[in-house]
């Protein structure tokens, strides 16, 4: 591994930070507000963090594809499973691992406000690279801002559908990526 980004220490006081400022910044919604998973890449870091929101909230979930799976984005992003709640008049927090051109974020909040009328929708993101961006978009809450553009893996992050597992978020090396290849995923 080239350099660890963030071990298991520093996500989980990331997280107990973010729970706590969601908590407090949602306390007086009038609907529980409804927390988007961006299926794959934030499964454990939506999963770490619900559980630090002291507050009555809703869970979905929806499964996008942007990345082709390799180091590099394919530009285009798939919906490969829509949100199943009703968000008219919710307050809307989509959770992502990480906002990189920002395409993404792009799609999905354009879709929920064509589809619905929430109230709002703010982003929380573990990571804002925020040197990557191709278009505007608003990271209302990031664990941490990346000032260079590298390849993460770890904590929901994955090379070919490789190292979601893995506990911390590390940059890997070439050897790594030559021996996940190796494996063909
Ligand atoms: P965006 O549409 O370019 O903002 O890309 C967002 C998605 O690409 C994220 O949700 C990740 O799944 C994936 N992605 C972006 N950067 C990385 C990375 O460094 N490692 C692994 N996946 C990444
Ligand atoms: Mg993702």
């Amino acid at each position: 591994m080239e350099e660890i980004i963030l071990s298991e220490e520093e996500i989980a006081r990331i997280v107990d930070e973010l729970g706590a400022r969601l908590t407090k910044d949602l306390a007086n919604e009038e609907r529980p507000p409804v927390f988007i998973c961006v299926m794959k890449g934030a499964m454990p870091f939506f999963s770490d963090l619900i559980k630090k929101v002291k507050l009555d909230i809703v869970c979905d979930y929806v499964q996008l594809t942007s990345y082709g799976g390799g180091l590099a984005s394919s530009g285009t992003i798939s919906m490969d499973k829509d949100i199943a709640t009703c968000l008219d008049d919710r307050t809307v927090v989509i959770v992502e691992d990480i906002v990189d051109s920002g395409l993404s974020i792009d799609f999905l909040t354009k879709h929920i406000k064509s589809r619905f009328k929430p109230k709002k929708v703010l982003v929380c993101a573990l990571f804002d690279k925020f040197c990557a961006r191709k278009n505007e978009v608003t990271v209302d809450y990031f664990g941490a801002r990346l000032p260079e553009a590298k390849f993460l893996v770890g904590y929901g992050l994955d090379y070919r559908q490789l190292l979601r597992n893995v506990p911390y978020v590390f940059v890997p090396d070439k050897e790594e990526i030559a021996a996940w290849d190796e494996l063909d995923p």
